[in-house]
């Protein structure tokens, strides 16, 4: 049994999702447009998704029945402002009602205003990397806050903004260079959109000073907008922190990257109420790059190595640059072995343990994902979900690994 004696009484225990990856047909979102390009590197196109607009009634019920505290989940830009400045506000209803479900099953919301997706328009205006972005995001966030502040439990503004340059460390690339014309992923998406190849910045990427310094006035502008409704409410962003580690002659690669994708936004994030951490795995550079996984070493649905001791390295490094509240906002495993995510949060939750054991303020662990869902690029092969879910007939089906996290969630509350 886990031991729960250091998790403190208000601990959040939950399990998340974002809107693109459940919902189903978000049409009007940049994602859907470049899903469905020519030339996409996308594996295959989100679709109906598991249906999560229409069934988030029956999820929820069952996410709380599982013995879980908070849900985490992210609203639809693309959704709640289908053109610029015209705010839906049967939208806005729709997401009060997902809420009013959450607060009715006693599930505190941990709500994530931009999950990587974006309005098409906001491509077609030049994305992230126009100046104007921030002023756009900082008007969302007012419009939600206004409609929905009463019922947030906890605000997370940007998901993954130093996402990018993890992605470019680990090969793939995304700087504005590389979006040139000759590219058709980008000039069939430029073509369309009217407007030019470099242009086309979608969240993802934006490994560019200006993607640095946008996404970062976008996040304080909007948590000044959010807290301008809502002073008490908790804002943060949630960060991509893998624990990155050299291998022999790898110390200088390492360091950099380090820097690139883990201190700096670490740093930003001093003054928030606290900062989300996503962490999966850890990641290993040589004098050249990416080192290979070791030999033997367990991997994941992805090939990547299984390394849960990471998430532990990683709310340590948090705790000492940011210096503000930690609060786990995603942590999981991309496999068919159940059996092997349940080992996997049995040491990742043990690691938070240690953390507030040497009185480290960790104010949550929440699981990445509570269903099955759409991996971005990765199309729905990989299954990172505590929860399966059948496409064909939308049937959810809890793995062992959700009684398990869920259990332990449930004897933490009956301490109280
Ligand atoms: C981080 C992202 O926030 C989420 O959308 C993604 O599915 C998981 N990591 C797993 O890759």
């Amino acid at each position: 049994m886990t031991d729960l004696q250091h998790f403190p009484d208000n601990f959040l225990w939950g399990v998340a999702t974002a809107a693109h990856q459940v919902e189903g047909n978000n049409t009007n979102s940049d994602t859907w447009f470049l899903e469905h390009l020519p030339g996409t590197i996308f594996a295959e196109p989100s679709g109906d998704a598991i249906d999560h607009y229409h069934r988030y009634r029956e999820d929820i019920a069952l996410i709380a029945s599982l013995g879980f505290t908070t849900y985490r989940f992210s609203l639809e830009w693309a959704r709640i402002e289908p053109e610029e400045g015209h705010f839906s506000v049967a939208e806005l209803d729709h997401y009060r009602r997902v809420l009013e479900t959450c607060r009715d099953h006693g599930l505190t919301p941990v709500v994530t205003y931009h999950h990587f997706t974006s309005p098409r328009w906001l491509l077609a205006a030049g994305g992230w990397e126009d100046d104007a972005t921030p002023e756009r995001f900082a008007r969302y966030c007012s419009r939600v806050t206004e409609h929905l502040g009463d019922l947030i439990g906890v605000a997370c503004t940007l998901n993954e903004p130093n996402l990018p340059w993890l992605l470019k460390a680990l090969g793939i690339g995304g700087e504005p260079a590389e979006r040139r014309a000759d590219v058709p992923l980008w000039s069939a998406a430029a073509g369309r959109l009217g407007i030019e190849a470099e242009r086309v910045a979608p969240f993802q990427f934006t490994v560019s000073d200006a993607g640095f310094d946008i996404k970062l006035a976008a996040h304080r502008a909007g948590r000044e907008a959010i807290k301008a409704h809502r002073p008490q409410l908790l804002v943060g962003w949630t960060l991509a922190n893998s624990d990155i580690q050299a291998a022999e002659g790898g110390q200088q690669v390492a360091d950099r990257v380090r820097r690139d994708v883990n201190e700096r936004f670490l740093e930003a994030s001093r003054g928030d109420d606290f900062v989300g951490i996503q962490t999966y795995g850890r990641t290993v550079f040589g004098p050249d790059g990416l080192a290979p996984v070791p030999e033997g070493a367990p991997v994941n649905a992805m090939g990547e190595e299984i390394y849960p001791q990471a998430l532990e390295v990683t709310i340590r490094e948090a705790h000492r640059i940011a210096g503000i509240p930690v609060m786990v906002t995603e942590n999981g495993l991309a496999t068919d072995d159940d059996t092997q995510r349940v080992d996997y949060l049995r040491t990742a939750v043990a690691g938070v343990s240690a953390c507030l054991a040497d009185g480290i303020n960790v104010r949550g662990y929440i699981a990445w994902t509570a269903f099955d869902n759409f991996e971005w690029i990765f199309g729905y092969g990989p299954k990172f979900g505590l929860i399966a879910v059948d496409r064909t007939t939308q049937e959810r089906t809890p793995k062992p690994s959700a009684h398990w996290l869920g259990g332990v969630a449930r004897t933490a509350q009956e301490r109280l």
